[in-house]
């Protein structure tokens, strides 16, 4: 068991393999693990199913203030309710995904969820924490921040491969919703995708999840032995 106490962020576009490496390193380090774009999701689930228009940011943020948003913070499950129903399978169909951009960018609902992700940080001895504003907004004095990148065709394939696709047509299709997502996540006025000052950027392109993985963890220990928590 790794002695790291602190916060590690995670934060970057989607296929990165952002998820399955900040798991991994909350695994190893023994750690909890907080998955904020399944509660990004879940707001989004919470939206469509109270049927109104998810560009119309003063109706989303209604629903989302209602609605109660439940997450689990052990990295080996997922749990993910709202309302007491459990979501988790929902929050990664196309639907969420489609319109998950749109609900993430109204204010409203960040400061909401913001609050949420610090109260469930606040307090734990270890914890990594994944999503796109972790360095930058969410916990800026977190004691590592790490900001994963990737080439593009590789992140697409990477997709493609989660979802089991196989056709030409539909992986180049993913590719241009990828691109559509990044440029919505990176554009937004508040809090866009961008890496902290103070983050260390590992590009994911040639490196197996272990890897990258082991590199991590090799920087959390290294905080360790530097002092413990910033
Ligand atoms: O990591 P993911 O694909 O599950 O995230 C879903 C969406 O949520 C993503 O398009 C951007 C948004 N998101 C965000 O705005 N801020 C976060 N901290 C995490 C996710």
């Amino acid at each position: 068991m790794s002695g790291f106490r602190g916060a590690v962020t995670v934060d970057g576009p989607s296929g990165t393999g952002k998820s399955s490496v900040a798991r991994g390193v909350a695994a190893r380090l023994g750690a909890a693990y907080l998955d904020t774009g399944a509660m990004y999701r879940a707001a989004t689930i919470a939206v469509l199913d109270a049927g109104v228009d998810p560009e119309d940011a003063a109706a989303v943020a209604r629903v989302v203030a209602a609605a109660r948003i439940e997450i689990g913070t052990e990295p080996g499950t997922e749990r993910v309710e709202v309302d007491g129903t459990d979501v988790a399978v929902r929050i990664r169909g196309a639907d969420a995904t489609r319109w998950v951009s749109a609900v993430s960018a109204v204010p409203a609902v960040r400061r909401q969820l913001v609050e949420q992700q610090r109260a469930l940080v606040a307090g734990r001895d270890a914890v990594v924490v994944e999503g796109r504003d972790i360095g930058t907004v969410v916990l800026p004095d977190a004691t590592l921040k790490i900001y994963l990148t990737a080439a593009p065709e590789i992140r697409a394939q990477r997709r493609a491969r989660q979802l089991g696709l196989t056709d030409a047509a539909e992986i180049d299709a993913l590719a241009a919703d990828l691109r559509r997502r990044d440029e919505y996540d990176s554009s937004r006025a508040d809090s866009p995708l961008r890496p902290a000052e103070d983050a260390v950027v590992v590009d994911t392109s040639e490196l197996s999840r272990t890897a990258v993985i082991d590199r991590i963890v090799a920087l959390a220990d290294s905080t360790v032995a530097a002092g413990g928590r910033a």
